[in-house]
Formats: C-alpha cells, structure tokens, sequence
C-alpha cells in the first residue's frame, strides 16, 4: 500500500520508457527479420498543423524515437492557414495508404479547424492515440479489445503503476482534468483497475477537499505547481501530467514537486516522468497496430 512506503521515491518515467522502448526495438527487428518481401514495414505519420513552438517540439521527438528504435515514421507539417478540408483530404489519403499503420493529429488544432471533425476521420485501425470515438466507446465499454490503441498519456501512466507495482484496486484516485486526452480516459482507466475514481475539473468546488483524500493522484490541468503538499494525503502516489514552462525558462509540472515530494509515496518528476512514457506507448500502439494489420495477433 502506499502509505507504507518511505516518502517521496521517484517514479522514473524515462527509466521505465527506456527499458519498453529497448523491448519494442527488439519486437521490431524479429518482426523485420520476419517479414515477406512483398509486406511493408511498420509507419507512423505524424501531422502537425501551425508552428506551435511546444507542438513542434512534441512532434519531432516523436518521430525521432520511432527511428531510434527502428520504426519508419514520417512527420508532415502544414502551414496554420491549411484549410480543414485540406486536413480531411490528407487523412483520407493516409487512412488508403497501406505502407501507413499509425496516424497522430497533434493537438491543439489551429482554431479554425474542428477538433472532433478531424479526430473523426481517422481510420479506427490507424488511430495511434486512440481518440476516435469508436475507440473511445470500446474505452468506456470495457471491451477488451487487445489490439485497440489506448490514449497515449493515459496508458503511459497506468504502465508506471504497474512497473513499480503500485495497488489500485480499491484505491481512491482523484484526476484533475477532464480532457479528452488525458482526464477522462485516465479515469476510466483507473475504474477499469477497480480504484474509486473522482474526477476534478475547473468547476470543482474546493478542489482540494477531493485530493486530500486521495490514495491517488493524476494532474493534468496545464497550471504551474498547482497541486501542492498541503492537497496532498500523506503517503499519496503523485503522477504529473503537466509540462509547463516558467518565466525563467524551466520545465515544471502542475505539481509542487519540491513540496509535494514530502508527502507522496511515490511521485513522477517533470521532465522525465509521465512525458517519456507517452511516447513510449505512442511506439507501443503503432506496434500493435502495425501487427493487428497483418492479422498476426
Ligand atoms: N497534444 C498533447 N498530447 C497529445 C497526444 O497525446 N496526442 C496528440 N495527438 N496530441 C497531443
């Protein structure tokens, strides 16, 4: 249990996505060594529209692991003026390409484009982040689906929990975020574990009255050092899914990590904890995708 534990120990996300990525590299070599001729090798697009600076960033990284570890990937960026027709058709193009096994649309889209029209149009089979609402029902469903992609950020931290052998059945988890990305899958996540699972949002009335009796807790609200020691219940695990930069330049999480590393069990550092792991289940799930098209598993 987690109020056992000594206080503070780190959840090392970049450590544990470096062992799964280690692992994938070596799936994607036999699966190489495996491969017909006439087949063609696992791909990941990545498509960007705008020159958001962190978006940029984000979407680079990406594609440099998946080459990193042997998995063709290709980022196509769009100026911010491209229309959402434009956006559609390149979609359309991919979801028919059959050298194209994942498809990622970093968001946030420029406004003028409809999120959930885009999101939309991607093939359920070829969605990497799992945001389509195909796969999003088969989420909130329960389905077991073993070659379904799960949202990246989530699926990431419910693979630290289980690295470090963290208890979540019966568990009180308290998410901070209701985004589509992040807040809503990870409750579900955490319900499908059996935790009891309270869902905080910007509307919620003393926010901190929910997290203090929280065994769990998953920050992701976008606001530097928001959730600090005094939310906390002694002994809680911290995951933190913010990635905020300060005035001065520094990467910081929603958490108080100084603060807060005094009364958590166990808490994710920012850089190098729930961040690296999305991308490491972001490589996952183009795996599995990649495999489920060959009808091998
Ligand atoms: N923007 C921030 N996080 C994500 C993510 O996990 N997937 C996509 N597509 N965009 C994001």
């Amino acid at each position: 249990m987690a109020s056992t534990q000594a206080t503070g120990q780190i959840l090392d996300g970049k450590a544990v996505s470096q062992q799964r990525l280690a692992e994938l590299a070596t799936v994607l070599q036999r699966l190489s060594a495996e491969r017909a001729t006439d087949e063609h090798p696992p791909k990941l697009v990545v498509v960007l529209v705008g020159d958001d600076p962190a978006s940029q960033v984000y979407t680079r990284r990406k594609t440099t692991v998946a080459q990193e570890i042997g998995l063709e990937s290709e980022l196509i960026t769009l100026p911010g003026n491209t229309t959402e027709a434009d956006v559609l058709a390149l979609i359309a193009t991919l979801n028919a390409d059959a050298t194209v096994h994942g498809i990622l649309v970093q968001l946030p889209l420029p406004r003028h484009i409809n999120q959930q029209t885009v999101l939309h149009s991607v093939a359920p089979h070829k969605d990497v982040d799992g945001f389509h609402p195909y796969n999003l029902g088969c989420l909130l469903a329960g389905d077991d689906i073993p070659y379904q992609a799960l949202p990246c950020t989530p699926a990431g931290m419910m693979s630290i929990l289980k690295h470090y052998d963290i208890e979540i059945a019966g568990q009180h988890a308290v998410v901070i975020g209701r985004s589509t990305i992040v807040g809503k899958p990870m409750a579900q996540l955490l319900l499908a574990a059996n935790a009891t699972v309270t869902l905080c949002h910007s509307r919620t009335a003393n926010l901190a009255s929910h997290t203090q009796q929280a065994d769990i807790v998953v920050a992701a609200v976008g606001q530097p050092n928001m959730v600090t020691a005094s939310m906390l219940k002694p002994g809680a695990v911290v995951l933190d899914v913010g990635i905020n930069r300060l005035p001065d330049g520094r990467l910081c999480g929603d958490v108080d990590f100084d603060s807060a590393k005094t009364v958590a069990s166990y808490i994710t550092p920012v850089p190098g904890g729930v961040g690296p792991m999305t991308i490491a289940t972001l490589m996952e799930n183009t795996v599995n995708l990649y495999q489920r098209s060959l009808g091998k598993k």
